[in-house]
């Protein structure tokens, strides 16, 4: 009985006890929610914060916490044909992305303070005496990692587990069995179509991983490790024949990397042309306008920002399709009242380009023309300090070559408009980070016509690079009516969009040929339609024979000096999309 009561006194005591500690404490923390929330515990009834305000509490912090850090993705570059496929998916995501070399340092990393970081694929085994490594440093990071394909094999490498020579290779589609649909595979199917492109093969996993999914030739095919924030699968999520690919990217995006879907075309326009007001200031900007997508978003863009101290200087090479001059100034002249000057030049580049029948000799020649041409005119305007150009994202990543040294130069088209190292301007561009359909939809967004946007790409260069041989006044002028039939043909059939592009050449041969009762000995025009989606591979297009053929006979019947027209069957590689 004592016993007992003891045991009672006891346990009252305790709740005494309990009971004065609660008073004496002047405040009360209530810790199930991760944000912690304070309260009188004397106004305690009543008050205790409703959940709708504690979520939007919560809310408030989280997005206070986002907005201060910049949601950025890097890519890492391994060398894949892929890696700017991955940027832009990441990208089309609304989250910012850049492509950086495989061999970042872990500092530089922490400059760029990205969200995540995805390893790209790449064409090497991780057993090549030069394939590329990532550094170590950067898996302490805690920063969300996803690798790719030669990506995972890597990360798998580095971790001490062996990457072997698959028996069967797996390149194009493939079944893919989720075994765990947690966080990178979260609401997704069991099973999805994917796409592999691989022919080493990961058989154990390092220490501290787990198996994510396998395929019924790659019984790892992707993995995880949780604490270090790793992951990695050995399809390309990127391509579109991976079933919900984007999918596996943002769910590393969103749900891994805790990114936000900021990065919009809108906010890139309002941002951007606040920086150019404020870089300006009351200075010039002199644009080199060719008509092409780029130089004109960027016109547009940069009018908007200020205004009439754009100048835009439109060099009338003289190597121009047929009514180019005309509607160019048409447009920004007339429709955006655009500081403007047209300089006709085509004298001089046509005397520069007398007897010369080098491809490489013809591009130099005109490039070193418009540089001197544009400059001399640019000079005339008082008070200039810029130069604006449309310069896109491709044209300055630095990429890893996997032959070594930088890609060789195949023909010199990015040195057209190469400048003088003394320029005293100062460089404006816009689009230094963007790909090429984000400014088509910057453009779009600005009201730039269609027949603008959606044009064809033309090289700098001009008709001048589809005329074989020397280029003469002549020959310019029965190219220039010949490809306008093309391109008129090609609209009317309504493929001007649907093909990559579509264009006449000159030959530097004649042939026989019969007119009416006549013989004659005339000038042979190829056609060239190529199907590609960004001009680094292509394949000619298979026109209908009764298109073709209305094509031939326009040209023949109406340009004077053809008598012939052939068609070009011709992929690239091996061959290339221009002739020269
Ligand atoms: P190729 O002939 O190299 O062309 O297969 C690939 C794409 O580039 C265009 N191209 C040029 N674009 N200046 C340009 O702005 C150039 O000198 C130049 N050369 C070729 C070509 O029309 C195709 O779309």
């Amino acid at each position: 009985m004592v016993k007992k009561s003891k045991t009672k006194n006891k346990k009252s005591t305790k709740k005494v006890v309990k009971k004065t500690k609660r008073k004496k404490a002047p405040e009360q923390v209530f810790k199930g929610l991760k944000t912690r929330f304070k309260v009188n515990p004397k106004k305690r009834i009543g008050r205790l914060p409703k959940l709708k305000k504690v979520r939007s509490r919560i809310a408030a912090s989280i997005k206070i916490r986002k907005i201060r850090s910049k949601d950025v993705i890097i890519v890492l570059d391994f060398g894949s044909q892929y890696t700017q496929l991955i940027a832009r998916r990441v990208r089309e995501n609304k989250v910012y992305s850049r492509i950086v070399p495989y061999n970042i340092t872990a500092d530089e990393i922490r400059e760029i303070k990205p969200k995540g970081i995805i390893l790209s694929g790449g064409p090497l085994s991780v057993y090549d005496k030069k394939a590329p490594m990532p550094h170590k440093e950067i898996f302490k990071l805690d920063i969300p990692i996803l690798g790719i394909c030669y990506g995972m094999q890597a990360i798998n490498h580095i971790f001490g587990s062996r990457v072997q020579s698959s028996k069967e290779r797996e390149f194009g589609r493939s079944e893919l069995f989720i075994d765990n649909n947690k966080d990178l595979f979260v609401n997704l199917p069991a099973n999805l179509t994917c796409w592999m492109s691989h022919s080493d093969e990961i058989k154990t996993l390092p220490k501290g991983f787990v198996k994510l999914a396998h395929t019924l030739n790659a019984s790892i095919a992707a993995f995880t490790n949780r604490a270090k924030k790793i992951y990695a699968v050995q399809f390309h999520p990127e391509v579109v024949h991976t079933q919900r690919g984007t999918q596996v990217i943002t769910n590393f995006m969103f749900h891994i990397c805790g990114c936000l879907p900021r990065w919009t075309m809108d906010k890139f326009i309002k941002a951007t042309i606040e920086q150019i007001k404020e870089k300006v200031g009351n200075k010039k900007v002199v644009l080199g306008l060719s008509g092409g997508v780029d130089s004109s978003v960027a016109a547009v863009l940069i009018q908007k920002a200020i205004g009439k101290r754009l100048h835009c200087i439109f060099v009338d090479n003289g190597l121009l399709r047929k009514n180019e001059v005309v509607s160019v100034q048409k447009t920004f002249k007339g429709n955006f009242k655009m500081n403007m000057v047209c300089l006709n030049a085509g004298k001089g580049f046509l005397s520069r380009l007398k007897d010369i029948e080098d491809p490489e000799e013809k591009r130099k020649i005109i490039g070193d023309e418009f540089i001197k041409v544009f400059l001399a005119k640019a000079k005339k305007i008082k008070n200039v300090n810029f130069l604006a150009q449309g310069t896109l994202y491709p044209d300055v990543i630095e990429s890893f070559s996997p032959i070594g040294g930088p890609s060789e130069v195949i023909k010199s088209h990015h040195n057209v408009g190469g400048l003088p190292k003394n320029l005293k301007l100062e460089l404006i561009e816009p689009f230094r980070e963007l790909f090429k359909d984000e400014v088509r939809a910057i453009g779009k967004r600005l009201e730039l016509p269609e027949t603008i946007l959606k044009r064809q790409p033309f090289p700098g260069p001009g008709l001048a690079i589809r005329i074989i041989g020397e280029v003469t006044k002549e020959r310019l002028e029965i190219l220039r009516e010949a490809d306008e039939r093309v391109l008129e043909e090609i609209k009317k059939a309504g493929l001007y969009q649907e093909v990559w592009q579509s264009f006449a050449i000159l030959l530097p041969i004649k042939t026989v040929g019969v007119m009416g009762d006549q013989r004659t000995y005339e000038n042979v025009i190829a056609i060239r339609c190529v199907s590609s989606v960004d001009g680094m591979t292509a394949d000619w297009s298979p026109l209908a024979p009764e298109l073709l053929g209305k094509m031939s006979s326009r040209i023949i019947n109406e340009v004077q000096g053809v008598n012939r027209v052939v068609y070009d069957i011709s992929s690239k590689p091996p061959a290339t999309i221009e002739w020269e």
